[in-house]
């Protein structure tokens, strides 16, 4: 049988990985696809010195690639919104099956995309925009399609990851290690996005989608990150028996679904907690398997190839495949969505690690109890520094039992009203993920 002619465009970090990949194992490659898979052209304005394109033909425009009449299947790994989502439409348009590892392109464009290549009959596959090498997006698509999923959970930015570890571990400073994430071709172009959060609420929303089955809704995702936090809190927080992670939480409610991106306290003992550097790791709870892992690289150039050519590879298998009966793009049949609706963090629930600067004044404490308490808001343990005194002001930190958000966001405007009160209350969730 012919080889499968593929297209990339983009040879950067994951372009260069794929195209050495498919080179490297390419007998290996065909004997799962049951065919050869060869790149016919590359797209490039640069050469990438990692990768010995040899004889393969290479354009500097992308758009040579999905006019080629040769080409099958391309591959977006361009990145950005705009010109990438112009190339897809077109790849589309001409009839081609399109791989990508473009995350903002998915979750902000995903539902206009799906829509145009299920008319046509070609494939969008994206299992690289996710948690990079790991095969996420199979395993909630494929592998857990029996259960209905309650929540999922995980650390889905891995230059975030890598720097708080950094931090943490080393006493590093922000700046320094996320120049050598960007060094190391971890951080996205703009990398605001990876350390605001706005990488991992693409990614988020995409396995919300793929989990619970509603359109891709990356606007109504609330979003916080990272570069807010203090070494203060990550040592507080050890303290209390807790890590602080950049998480991504999915959760399905009878109200609504939840979905948010935060640094969030987790049980130091629990496996996720202990995921570290440019590691990725999601949980997934479903209602007949229980709660899942899945653990591996979430960026870099070899680890996110592997999640591309899984995708070429799986392409090439369903070429011959009758389209109406493919696994479908966002894992359940597009007339079957739900429109359960996406919560705002006001009336999300999650448990609340607060520090309040305090001055150290007699019922100081009680005041503070009672605030909680008039908002119906449990205090599971609390901590008064006395040793930190610092001009007469004490750290106090408390973290609540669970509560729907506006009572803290309630409870927190009021603490700050106290004379006693100085400074904005630091307020951070926390997720047990049992
Ligand atoms: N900037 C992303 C990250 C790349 O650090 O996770 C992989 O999507």
């Amino acid at each position: 049988m012919k080889p499968v002619k593929v297209g990339i465009c983009g040879l950067g970090t994951v372009g260069g990985g794929t195209f050495n990949v498919l080179k490297r194992n390419a007998e290996e490659i065909a004997r799962r696809a049951g065919r050869g898979i060869e790149v016919a052209q590359i797209a490039t304005r640069h050469p990438n010195s990692k990768c010995d394109t040899g004889s393969t033909p290479i354009t500097a425009d992308i758009f040579d690639i999905v006019n080629n009449p040769e080409i099958d299947i391309v591959v977006e790994l361009i990145g950005g919104y705009t010109v990438a989502k112009e190339l897809v439409l077109k790849a589309i348009e001409n009839g081609k099956h399109v791989v990508t590892a473009n995350k903002a392109l998915i979750a902000v464009h995903g539902n206009e995309i799906f829509a145009k290549a299920r008319k046509k009959g070609v494939i969008v596959a994206f299992e690289a925009s996710v948690a990079g090498g790991i095969p996420v997006i199979k395993a909630i698509r494929e592998g857990l399609a029996g259960n209905r999923i309650n929540w999922l959970a995980g650390i889905i930015n891995g230059t975030g990851n890598f720097i708080l570890t950094e931090m943490r571990e080393k006493g590093r400073t922000f700046e320094d290690v996320l120049k050598e994430a960007q060094e190391l071709g971890y951080a996205e172009a703009d990398p605001t996005f990876d350390v605001e959060g706005i990488d991992a609420a693409h990614k988020l929303t995409i396995l919300a989608s793929i989990a619970f089955g509603i359109p891709l809704q990356f606007d109504k995702a609330y979003t916080e990150g990272i570069a807010r936090l203090t070494t203060a809190d990550v040592n507080y927080a050890e303290a209390l028996g807790y890590r602080i992670k950049h998480l991504g939480v999915a959760r399905r409610t009878e109200a609504g679904i939840e979905l948010r991106v935060h640094p969030t306290l987790i049980p130091a003992d629990r496996l996720i907690a202990n995921v570290n550097g440019v590691m990725n790791a999601v949980m997934v709870n479903g209602d007949a398997v229980g709660s899942t892992l899945y653990y591996g690289a979430g960026a870099g150039m070899e680890p996110t190839a592997s999640a591309v050519v899984a995708d070429v590879v799986d392409v090439t298998r369903a070429l011959t495949t009758d389209p109406n009966n493919r696994v479908p793009h966002l894992a359940f049949q597009p007339d079957s969505l739900s429109d359960h609706p996406i919560l705002p963090i006001t009336a999300c629930e999650s448990a609340y690690y607060l520090r309040i600067q305090a001055k150290d004044h007699p019922g100081v404490l009680a005041q503070v109890a009672t605030i909680l308490s008039e908002r119906g808001i449990n205090i599971e343990s609390i901590m008064q520094k006395e040793a930190e005194v610092q001009d007469g002001l004490v750290p106090v930190i408390l973290v609540t039992h669970r509560v729907v958000e506006q009572r803290i966001d309630d409870a927190i405007a009021a603490l700050e009203r106290l004379d006693d009160v100085v400074d904005k209350v630091v307020r951070i969730r926390v997720e047990q993920l049992n």
